[in-house]
């Protein structure tokens, strides 16, 4: 090989350099062994799940409020997605009253709190250029003698630190809460030391330019506030949270991060969660101090267009009974089978990427695509 050839070869090597780095390359999940998030509270996880609420015309449809609080927590799922496996293997809606709690005067609620599966479905967008069909909408309403709510909570219970994204907005009255948060299910949550959940919540009696992030507990036993443990944080770029907007929590050791549309707002290491624990998403409201009460008539909604989630589970599962148990062996032996190769290898991002859903190779061996075979083909044909 010549002098003027090496040079040619060289120049063509070089020249490969800027196109592979205009953008990472998209790759499926199976083929990353980790993911690296960005910001702050950058941490590698083994696992990625994206749940999308933006394209399902077919199960759209605002079921009619149910009156009866009985009858409203015996509803079924709303809609065929709702119901198969696709969700039900992740999430599980809550049918739960407060009841208990009002009768026993721990809380400083007011009103009976139903959740309702019939709370949660799936909604046409009907916004002015909507960015999507459809998104799936959590409601609370207050009705004559009830407040009807919503809940669903991870099946995974062993969740040891993440990364979670949700795409949505709070639109409704004020007396409500929507929240994002991870919860260590203790079984007895009148034990306040024992307490460990990070919180993004907004109330729907707040200014709409303010939301408030927590690692509980935020009072003592006394009823006085822990500062150290919440922020109230203003929403920057002059929005709101009936904005859409990507709200994502980020639980790490030692630390919860929290971000709007990629901008890091607040961060608290203070009472930071530290074992394994579940994700929860609600909307509710219980005539209490924190949420205040809603008007009879009036109503609250979260809409999502999609959750997304990077994580680590531990090996120590803590299911319940009512966890499908295939999900936590999958789960393992996802992370298991990862972990065992040592090393991370190709390393993914959600985060460094055009589109919203898909997987890029940020570090490692991207498959050849026919494109670049063909590019490699014509330099050496060049070089040569
Ligand atoms: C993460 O990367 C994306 C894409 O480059 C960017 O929009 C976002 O602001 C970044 N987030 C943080 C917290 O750095
Ligand atoms: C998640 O697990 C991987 C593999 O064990 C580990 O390298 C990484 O540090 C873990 N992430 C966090 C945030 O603990
Ligand atoms: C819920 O679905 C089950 C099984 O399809 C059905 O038997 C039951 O009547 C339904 N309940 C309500 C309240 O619609
Ligand atoms: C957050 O701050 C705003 C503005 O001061 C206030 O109106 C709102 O009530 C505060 N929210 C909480 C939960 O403290
Ligand atoms: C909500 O209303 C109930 C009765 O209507 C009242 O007892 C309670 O104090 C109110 N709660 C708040 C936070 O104003």
């Amino acid at each position: 090989m010549g002098y003027p050839t090496l040079f040619r070869s060289l120049v063509a090597i070089f020249s490969l350099a800027p196109l592979s780095m205009a953008a990472y390359p998209e790759i499926s999940d199976d083929r990353c062994d980790c993911y690296l998030t960005n910001g702050s509270s950058s941490h590698y996880f083994t696992t990625h799940k994206f749940f999308d609420f933006r394209d399902k015309v077919d199960d759209a449809g605002v079921p009619a409020i149910i009156e009866d609080a009985d009858e409203s927590s015996e509803a079924n799922a709303t809609s065929s997605y709702l119901s198969s496996d696709e969700w039900t293997d992740y999430w599980a809606i809550q049918s739960w009253n407060n009841a208990a709690v009002l009768s026993s005067g721990v809380s400083d609620a007011s009103v009976l709190m139903a959740h309702s599966p019939n709370n949660v479905y799936i909604e046409k967008n009907q916004d002015e250029n909507a960015d999507s069909s459809t998104y799936l909408t959590m409601r609370t309403a207050r009705l004559d003698d009830f407040q009807t709510a919503c809940e669903f909570e991870s099946a995974i219970r062993n969740y040891q630190y993440l990364s979670v994204r949700m795409y949505a907005r709070t639109v409704g009255a004020p007396g409500a809460v929507t929240a994002m948060f991870t919860y260590r299910d203790i079984g007895d949550n009148t034990d306040l030391t024992a307490v460990q959940e990070s919180d993004l919540e907004i109330r729907t009696l707040d200014p709409p330019d303010r939301v408030q992030y927590t690692n509980q507990p935020s009072y003592t036993s006394m009823g006085l506030d822990v500062q150290e443990a919440t922020r109230n944080v203003t929403i920057p770029n002059q929005r709101d949270w009936t904005n859409w907007a990507v709200y994502r929590m980020d639980w790490s050791p030692g630390m919860t991060t929290w971000y709007i549309d990629g901008d890091e707002v607040a961060s608290i290491s203070f009472q930071a969660p530290r074992d394994p624990s579940m994700l929860i998403f609600n909307s509710w409201s219980d005539g209490g101090s924190w949420a205040g009460n809603m008007s009879v008539g009036s109503e609250a909604d979260l809409q999502i267009q999609w959750i997304e989630l990077v994580y680590n589970t531990t090996g120590s599962s803590e299911k319940r009974s009512d966890t499908p148990s295939h999900i936590m062996m999958r789960t393992e032996g996802e992370e298991n089978e990862k972990r065992d190769e040592g090393s991370c290898y190709n390393i993914c991002s959600i985060d460094q990427r055009e589109e919203t859903g898909t997987t890029t190779l940020v570090q490692g061996s991207a498959p050849k695509t026919i494109v670049s075979w063909v590019v490699i083909l014509c330099l050496a044909l060049f070089a040569w």
